[in-house]
């Protein structure tokens, strides 16, 4: 196999995993301890990716920052000896939870997980306490698989993921973390439902009128580096309706027998090093505006009955052939950030090599696909000729119904 393409392949499907090592070097910026190491060893600097506004780099470090420092706190304080960090990205919080004397498993994409283990492992002074997994968070059983040995309550740790879905990846993302409650015991914290909330009164409290052009500077680039557009699904408050809104991600979370406690920021955030950057009024005015900024803690509803569809385990497979310049490939099972790339690396070999006129996808045998497997199907219909001879068959009620929420219908079917 030849390893270099098969890391391009992970990244074409799923870019959002660049956005991670912008975090980490805004960490670095931050002086949070441990992150410039892993900046040196990733070899990456904030320049390369995209960060030069001296502005906008401050606004950010300032969300970053409290981020993580709160919510190590946070986790620490509920008591609970395992961390799972799902994303763990290139952060150090793995060095920060070991030597506090918990367990930390942390999960991120493969691409991920296989580039920052070594590097964390290096660093830490308790690596037997780690364990780092390439999961997708979409895909039930490559996080139940890797949780197997874990034993006692789980506190899951989320930072900056849950904006990056479609809204039937959210929506399989937490009924997959309500499965690990329900298995290990414990609670979910994550700052990302109000999310949008925390970086406009950041950068309003510290930049004054140019926060709204410098945050969406800063939009543009987690948009550009994701391939994401919109940053928001059922479980993300909205600032243009933070009732309403509030309200929907609440009842999604019901709906998957899941209840939410808001933990105040302010009450909770310890010093920042990045104070040193800004002047006492702008200090006394970011702490005042982070006391209407909240994280959450989810936790099982166990008043609630719960109704859940379990998601198919059949393993990905796929079947494909060229003949007369038609590319036919019947998919099975869930087309997802682990398995996309494979059919990627089938269809840009035989591309290749050969001359194709026409496509047909059997999705009969298809019972998901995330926007990952959307991006290749999009991929392979944006290289025909005539957009007329993709034809996808065999399309099931569920798949349907994210191939027209998340409009590809309109290309692809
Ligand atoms: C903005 S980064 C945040 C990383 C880290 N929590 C931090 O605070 O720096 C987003 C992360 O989500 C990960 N991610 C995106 N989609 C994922 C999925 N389906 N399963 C697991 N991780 C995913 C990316 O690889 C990336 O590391």
């Amino acid at each position: 196999m030849n390893m270099r393409k098969e890391i391009d392949y992970r990244a074409i499907v799923n870019p959002v995993y660049l956005t991670a090592k912008t975090a980490v070097c805004l960490m670095a910026n931050a002086g949070i301890s441990g992150a410039e190491e892993i900046v040196r060893k990733l070899n990456v600097n904030s320049v390369d990716l995209g960060m030069t506004d001296a502005e906008m780099m401050l606004g950010n470090e300032l969300v970053v920052e409290a981020k993580f420092r709160t919510m190590c706190r946070l986790i620490e304080e509920t008591g609970i000896q395992t961390n799972v960090d799902l994303p763990c990205g290139y952060t150090p919080k793995v060095l920060h939870m070991t030597e506090k004397g918990l367990r930390f498993v942390g999960m991120d994409l493969p691409i991920v997980a296989q580039e920052i283990a070594p590097i964390l492992l290096s660093l830490a002074s308790h690596p037997e306490r780690i364990q780092i997994h390439g999961v997708d968070a979409t895909n039930l059983e490559s996080l139940t698989a890797e949780l197997n040995s874990v034993d006692g309550p789980i506190c899951i740790s989320t930072e900056g993921m849950m904006m990056y879905f479609t809204e039937s990846e959210a929506s399989a993302v937490v009924s997959n973390i309500r499965h690990l409650l329900e298995q290990h015991g414990g609670c979910w914290i994550t700052p990302d439902p109000e999310f949008m909330l925390q970086f406009f009164l950041t950068f309003q409290s510290v930049l004054g009128e140019k926060a709204i052009r410098k945050l969406e500077e800063s939009r543009k680039a987690a948009t550009g580096q994701s391939d994401v557009i919109n940053l928001t699904n059922s479980f993300i408050v909205r600032p243009a309706d933070i009732e309403g809104s509030m309200e929907r991600s609440l009842a999604f979370l019901r709906q998957h027998n899941l209840k939410a406690e808001r933990i105040n920021l302010a009450e909770n955030m310890p010093e920042l090093s990045t104070y040193r950057k800004l002047t006492p009024e702008q200090v006394a005015a970011f702490k005042s505006a982070m006391g209407k900024c909240f994280y959450w803690k989810i936790t099982l509803d166990v008043d609630r009955k719960q109704k859940e569809s379990k998601q198919e385990t059949q393993p990905f497979g796929m079947d494909y052939t060229l003949k007369d310049k038609v590319f036919s490939v019947s998919l099975r099972g869930r087309v997802d950030t682990i398995t996309a790339p494979e059919l990627l690396r089938a269809w840009e070999t035989e591309k290749s090599d050969h001359e194709i006129t026409a496509i047909e996808v059997d999705c009969s045998g298809l019972p998901y696909i995330s926007s990952a497997g959307l991006r290749v199907l999009l991929m392979m219909y944006k290289s025909l000729e005539d957009k007329s001879r993709f034809k996808m068959t065999g399309v099931r009620e569920e798949v349907r119904e994210i191939l027209e929420t998340t409009g590809f219908d309109q290309l692809l079917l």
